[in-house]
């Protein structure tokens, strides 16, 4: 039996070296996020919120599903004026995580319109059982109410099918990349190795692939981004999203008339891919704690890397969506009633002092600038073969 490091895991290590001693960075991410049996996600061990690893607006507290609420339900009510009058309409939710967004969003539908509630259904798409199994215990109450809640996949949805509201918070961020590193003057594929001596995983390199080549050109060609950046030093190392056309191309296929909101880290080009910016944004956290090296405890914590703006809205125009806008997230929240809430809150703090405080703290930090207000929000249409107005007040 090996004597593996702290740091590693021997489920990853024996899958490294069956493929031969050497996995790609993307492989990497991968399995240490989705693998079903030790993976973050796939096995279910990622917790969310103040007592977990990491915090995410809908994990905070049920406010951020309240505003989300009330844009979904403005999109809805315009929906049914203009298209679809008495039809059922769907409100799909990429990425689940442990189910917060979604409980927070039915209950605000049964709070302030029961007859949207009973005349939508909620649908999950999640690809993880360990977290699917999360979601389900914290919907179970509503599933008891007979409110229509599924989970699905993409794969089992008829094309040009559905049509409603799409939303992903943190879903892009969680996809696997391909990291792309500029040594002695060579792009390469950034990959990680085993280490048979010290028993380590370190980071090593691989040839660049063709559709690697081929996606840096079409970036170059179409949206000036260029990769290494001028005067990138030894070492310049970034991140490459592979998955996300595909990933849009899939929602895009079964959407009938949609909405598509993603809510997510994001970084325009210039800034990405400066020189200056030399390990690109991915990182791994712990117990609310950035680790310093991402390659510590591989399916104990979360990995993510922050989107980029340009070839985000590149990929899904390129598709055939519109793009509404982006926005960022602090002022989306400010335009669907932020103030209002906080102004609420104030009134609160005379009865319930410690309540108001924490979901007052709670609140602001979903517009911090240092936190989750500098998230943004991007909206994308598609209506099939009609041209038809929609308003987003997030976007005004
Ligand atoms: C960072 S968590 C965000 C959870 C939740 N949306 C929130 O904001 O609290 C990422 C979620 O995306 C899921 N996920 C990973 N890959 C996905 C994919 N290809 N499609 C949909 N969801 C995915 C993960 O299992 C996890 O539930």
């Amino acid at each position: 039996m090996n004597n593996f490091p702290a740091n590693n895991s021997e489920w990853l290590i024996e899958k490294i070296i069956k493929m031969g001693g050497t996995i790609s960075f993307y492989d990497y991410m991968k399995f240490v996020l989705n693998d079903p049996i030790s993976g973050y996600y796939g096995s279910g061990k990622a917790e969310l919120g103040f007592k977990g690893d990491f915090v995410t607006s809908p994990s905070l507290s049920d406010d951020f599903a309240f505003f989300v609420g009330k844009q979904v339900e403005d999109w809805f009510i315009q929906f049914k004026s203009i298209i679809f009058y008495d039809q059922k309409l769907s409100l799909i939710e990429f990425g689940a995580g442990d189910g917060s967004f979604m409980s927070g969003i039915i209950k605000y539908f049964l709070a302030s319109n029961k007859n949207i509630s009973q005349r939508v259904s909620f649908i999950i798409i999640e690809p993880n059982q360990g977290m699917i199994e999360k979601q389900k215990k914290k919907l179970m109450k509503f599933l008891n109410l007979g409110i229509d809640i599924s989970w699905k996949s993409l794969e089992e949805i008829e094309e040009n099918n559905l049509n409603g509201i799409f939303i992903a918070n943190e879903v892009l961020d969680a996809l696997p990349v391909e990291r792309i590193t500029f040594l002695k003057g060579k792009l390469f594929r950034q990959a990680v190795s085993f280490d048979k001596e010290s028993g380590r995983l370190y980071f090593d390199k691989l040839p660049i692939t063709r559709e690697l080549e081929n996606s840096l050109y079409l970036a170059k060609s179409k949206l000036g981004i260029t990769i290494p950046p001028k005067d990138a030093p030894e070492g310049w190392t970034t991140e490459w999203h592979v998955d996300n056309s595909e990933w849009l191309k899939a929602i895009y296929a079964k959407i009938n008339h949609g909405i598509l909101l993603i809510i997510d880290y994001a970084k325009e080009a210039k800034k990405y891919y400066a020189s200056r910016n030399l390990n690109g944004t991915i990182i791994s956290y712990k117990n609310q704690k950035i680790l310093n090296n991402i390659l510590d405890s591989p399916g104990n914590c979360d990995l993510t890397s922050h989107i980029c703006t340009e070839t985000l809205i590149n990929d899904a125009e390129t598709l055939g969506f519109e793009a509404v806008g982006t926005t960022k997230q602090g002022e989306a929240l400010l335009l669907l009633g932020l103030a209002q809430r906080l102004y609420e809150i104030q009134k609160e703090l005379k009865e319930d002092l410690s309540n108001a405080l924490a979901r007052r703290e709670a609140l602001l930090r979903l517009v911090d600038p240092l936190c989750l207000g500098d998230f943004k929000w991007f909206v994308f249409h598609k209506f099939n073969e009609q041209k038809i107005n929609i308003n987003s007040t997030c976007m005004r």
